[in-house]
Parts: structure tokens; sequence; C-alpha cells
């Protein structure tokens, strides 16, 4: 049999060779040599038991042999740490990523922000109504005569319900008169959102789109104001150049009432086909607020007076950005909504 001596150089000789390529590996060594049940541990129960003289001997090399263990594993553990260290994590740097979408903000939305901040500079306050809407607030109390082929089923979209009569709103004009409901006279808001409208679906018409509505009821507002505001809101969309006109028009709601055209050109066959020959193109109804719509919601048209309008915003982002598909807007294709960085 092996005996104590023998076994110490044997191991002496191991512990040179020792290594561990994980902490994990370097614990599970320490637990072979120096646990309860490790081969040092054991060479000290074998040491007890041999003759005096022999402890004498022994006694100081299998003490070293000890301490050249405990050394060994600690210096394999802090090499370990230090690799670990440098590196800092398991990963492959050089590999190539995975495709990465960044976050695009969708056009209509670029388009409404433009808009709003627009107007906000000049004291427009943000104001929403709900998209479904009832009779009183989409039509009656904006003057839509009770024939108006507005409210047909062809144009509007009804809700079957229990309850009153329901509908999604056919324009954001519903929220001029939430608004002055609420907040009365002096008010000056801008409503973005979405409308709907049971029209076919076209690359110039869609059953859902977006409008901005904007709202000014004052002591004295006149007719110069609203254009006045109108210039100034193209001039900072479209830039210094822009040009503007305004040609009468008809909403029950307004009085006089126009629809405002911005010069778009007329040098290529597509400013041509996009103008339909003209050169203008139309992007928003306004006008003065009807004095039936004041007195509808408890303002006195003998003190007060306003102006109204309503931007399509599908209309100004084909415009912005050359898009010739309106339907391209909802469709949600990654490769047409990431050209909007
Ligand atoms: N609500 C009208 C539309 O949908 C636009 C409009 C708004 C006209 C405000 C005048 C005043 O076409």
């Amino acid at each position: 049999m092996e005996g104590l001596n023998e076994q110490m150089d044997r191991l002496d000789k191991e512990l040179d060779g020792l290594n561990a390529t994980s902490a994990k590996e370097a614990e599970e060594l320490r637990i072979h040599w120096l646990g309860r049940k490790g081969f040092i541990t054991q060479l000290f129960e074998s040491f007890r038991a041999v003759s005096p003289e022999e402890k004498r001997r022994l006694g100081k090399p299998l003490n070293e042999l000890k301490n050249k263990t405990e050394e060994k594993i600690k210096k394999l553990k802090e090499q370990l740490e230090d690799a670990n260290e440098s590196e800092g994590f398991d990963v492959d740097p050089s590999r190539p990523v995975r495709p990465f979408h960044p976050s695009v903000r969708h056009p209509i939305s670029q388009v409404m922000e433009r808009i709003t901040s627009i107007f906000q500079r000049v004291g427009f306050i943000r104001s929403e109504g709900p998209e479904m809407e009832d009779d009183w607030h989409n039509f009656t109390a904006l003057n839509f005569p009770e024939e108006h082929p507005a409210r047909d089923m062809q144009d509007t979209f009804f809700i079957d319900s229990e309850g009153p009569a329901m509908a999604l709103r056919t324009h954001t004009s519903s929220v001029q008169i939430r608004s002055l409901e609420k907040y009365g006279a002096p008010l000056r808001i801008l409503s973005p959102g979405r409308v709907f409208r049971n029209e076919a679906i076209s690359s110039r018409s869609h059953c859902i789109f977006h409008q901005i509505e904007g709202l000014y009821v004052d002591k004295g507002v006149s007719f110069a104001d609203l254009k006045q505001t109108l210039l100034f809101f193209a001039r900072e969309l479209f830039g210094p150049d822009a040009r503007i006109r305004l040609r009468p028009s008809y909403f029950p709601f307004t009085e006089p009432s126009a629809e405002m055209d911005v010069w778009w050109g007329l040098e290529t066959e597509t400013d041509r086909r996009i103008t339909k020959g003209t050169g203008w193109l139309e992007i928003l109804g306004c006008g003065m607020v009807h004095p039936q719509v004041l007195r509808n919601v408890d303002v006195d048209p003998e003190t007060y007076s306003g102006y109204a309008f309503g931007i399509g915003m599908e209309r100004i982002a084909m415009l912005l950005y050359g898009v010739n598909d309106l339907r391209l807007f909802y469709e949600n294709d990654l490769r047409f909504l990431e050209q909007f960085k």
C-alpha cells in the first residue's frame, strides 16, 4: 500500500498540473482537495495514525503541502476573476446584429404634431372630444337642417344601441359644440382627431381619416382675423413663400363659409394631376361661426363672434411627403412607415 510519504509526493506533483476554466471548476477543485473528505484532509487523517518518528519527519512537509494547495487554488480563482473582469460578458461582439426596427412616428402623427405646434404658438389650446357622438353634437347643434343629406345613411356610420341614436363622428366640428358647452366664451381651441365617413375607399378617399378643428370665439373676432391666422399657418407649414386663396363655400355651421387652397404649382404633369389642372390644392374648410350655433350653446351672438376651420390631415401629409395613395397611411407596412424617420 502507498505510504503517506508517497501519497504526499504524488499529490504534490498533481498539484502543479491543476487547472480550472471556470469559477465552478475551481470551487470543485477546492472541495476535492481541501473539503471535509478532500485529499489533504485525508492525509491529515492518515498522519494521526503514523509512528511518532514519522510524525516528526512528515509533519512539516505535510503542512507545507496544505499551504501550497491553498495557495494554488486561491491563485486559480483569482486568475479566473481577472479574466472575467477584462472581458466583462460572455458574448461575441463581432456577431452580426439581429434585424432591428427603430420606432418611427406615423406620418399622420408627425403632421398632426407640426400643425398643432404652429397653432399653439398663437394661443390655441388642445381640446378633444369622443369619436362616438350623438346627433346633437355632430349635427343638430351645428345647425344641420333635419333633412340635410349629411345625416343620410350613405355618409354616416350609425351605431346600433338601445339608448339615444349614436354615430361615429363625421367631422371634428362636434368638438366646437362640446368645448363651448363646457367652457363658454371666450375660447380658443384646437382639436385634432379621427373622423369617419361611409365612403368608398380609393387612392383619394377613405372611410377613416383625420382632421384638425380650430375655433376662436371672442368679442370682435372678424373674417380678417381668420384669413390672417390661416395665412400664418400656411407660411409656417409650407414656407414663407406659401400662397393661399379663399373660395366661397357652404357649411351649415358657418356664415360666410369658405374653402382654402394653397398654391401648389403647375409645372409638371404630377402638379397638373394633383391640382386637377388649376395649380391650387384645397386643404381646409372654414368660416365665421353661425349665430344659431352660438345660440345653441348659450353664447350671445350680439356680444361674441368667432371663426372656425377644419383641416384635412391626410391631404397635407400627401402633399408634404409626396404620397400619391392615401391607403398607404393605413396599411401599417413597415417598408412604407420606415421612410418617415
Ligand atoms: N367640418 C367641415 C368638414 O368636415 C370643415 C369645417 C370646419 C368647415 C370648421 C368650417 C368650419 O368638411
